[in-house]
C-alpha cells in the first residue's frame, strides 16, 4: 500500500470527544444542556439504523436527545406542525428530518419550515442558499460534506488551485461538497451519470470525492498518482464468506486505488464516522447560537 490511511474512525472519536468537554463546558456554566430532536417519517430500515446511531452518538457526549417517529402515510401538515413544535420547544437546539421522506412529502416545504437556527443539518434552503453565494455563509454545513472537508484537511490535502473531481450530484452530498470546495479555491468539476469519459475527467483530480452508490466503481487506472481520495459511499455486496452474507464497500475500488493514490479513506471507518461527529458539533455551535440569542460565537 502506497497510500496514507486516512482514518475516520480516529479522527471522528477525537472530535466526539472535543464535543463531549464542550458540552460539560456549557453545562458548568450553567447553560442549558444542548438537545437534538430527530424526526423520522415512515419505516425506511436504513434510516432507522442512521437514527438510532445518532441518539447513541448524542448519549455519549452528553447531547440530550428526543426520538420523534411518524407513520409512513403522515400528511405534510402533520410533519410540518411536528416541526414547528420542536421549532418552539426551548430543550431542542436542533432539528433533524431524516431523509430521504417517503414519497409523497414535499421535502423542500419540510426543511424550510424547520427554524434556521436550529438547522444542524443544513438543508434549509437559506442555508445552502448561502453555501453556495460568495460573500454569504450558512448558519451550518451539511455533515457529511462538513466531515469531508474535514478529512481532507486532516490530511493535509492542499485546497488553493487544485483540481477536485466530485462524483454524484446529490443534495447531501455532491453538490454541497462541490460548493465548499469552490469556498476553498478548489477548480471544481461535478460529474454524473451523462459526464463523458469518466475516467479520464476523475484522472485529473489533486482531490477526488466518490459519492455515486456504486459499489468499486473508481478503479486503479482513474485515479492520478499521489491524489487525495475521499470514498463516501457505502454498499452491501454479497459476501457468503460474511456472518451477514454480505459486506459493505465503497464507490472506489481500495485495494486497486491504495496503491495509486496519496491518501484514502476506508469504507467502513471513513466517512461514515465523520457525519455523526459533524452533527454533534452542529447541535452544540446551535445551543451556543441560541444562548447568545443568536449570534454566532465562533
Ligand atoms: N440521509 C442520509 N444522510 C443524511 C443526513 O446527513 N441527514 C439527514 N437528515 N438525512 C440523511
Amino acid at each position: 500500500m502506497t497510500a496514507k490511511l486516512i482514518d475516520g474512525k480516529q479522527i471522528a472519536a477525537d472530535l466526539r470527544q472535543q464535543v463531549a468537554a464542550e458540552v460539560t463546558r456549557l453545562v458548568q456554566a450553567g447553560k442549558p444542556r444542548p438537545g437534538l430532536a430527530t424526526v423520522l417519517v415512515g419505516d425506511n430500515p436504513a434510516s432507522q439504523v442512521y437514527v438510532r446511531m445518532k441518539h447513541k452518538a448524542c448519549t455519549q457526549v452528553g447531547i440530550e436527545s428526543f426520538g420523534f417517529t411518524l407513520p409512513a402515510d403522515a400528511s405534510q401538515e402533520e410533519v410540518e406542525t411536528l416541526v414547528r413544535e420542536l421549532n418552539a420547544d426551548p430543550r431542542v437546539h436542533g432539528i433533524l428530518v431524516q431523509l430521504p421522506l417517503p414519497s409523497g412529502l414535499d421535502e423542500e416545504r419540510v426543511l424550510n419550515a424547520i427554524s434556521l437556527q436550529k438547522d444542524v443539518d443544513g438543508f434549509h434552503p437559506l442555508n445552502i442558499g448561502r453555501l453556495a453565494q460568495k460573500g454569504r455563509d450558512p448558519l451550518f454545513v451539511p455533515c457529511t460534506p462538513a466531515g469531508i472537508m474535514y478529512l481532507l484537511e486532516q490530511a493535509g490535502a492542499q485546497f488553493d488551485g487544485a483540481n477536485a473531481v466530485v462524483l454524484g450530484r446529490s443534495n447531501i452530498v455532491g453538490m454541497p461538497a462541490a460548493l465548499l470546495l469552490i469556498r476553498r479555491n478548489a477548480t471544481v468539476t461535478v460529474c454524473h451519470s451523462h459526464t463523458r469519459d469518466l475516467p479520464e475527467v476523475i484522472r485529473r483530480a489533486d482531490i477526488l470525492i466518490a459519492a455515486v452508490g456504486r459499489p468499486r466503481m473508481v478503479r486503479a487506472g482513474w485515479v492520478k498518482p499521489g491524489a487525495v481520495v475521499i470514498d463516501v459511499g457505502v454498499n452491501r455486496v454479497e459476501d457468503p464468506a460474511a456472518k451477514k452474507g454480505y459486506r459493505l464497500v465503497g464507490d472506489v475500488d481500495f485495494d486497486e486505488v491504495k496503491e495509486v493514490a496519496g491518501a484514502i479513506t476506508p469504507v467502513p471507518g471513513g466517512v461514515g464516522p465523520m457525519t455523526i461527529a459533524m452533527l454533534l458539533k452542529n447541535t452544540v455551535r446551535a445551543a451556543r447560537l441560541q444562548n447568545n440569542g443568536g449570534l454566532p460565537d465562533n
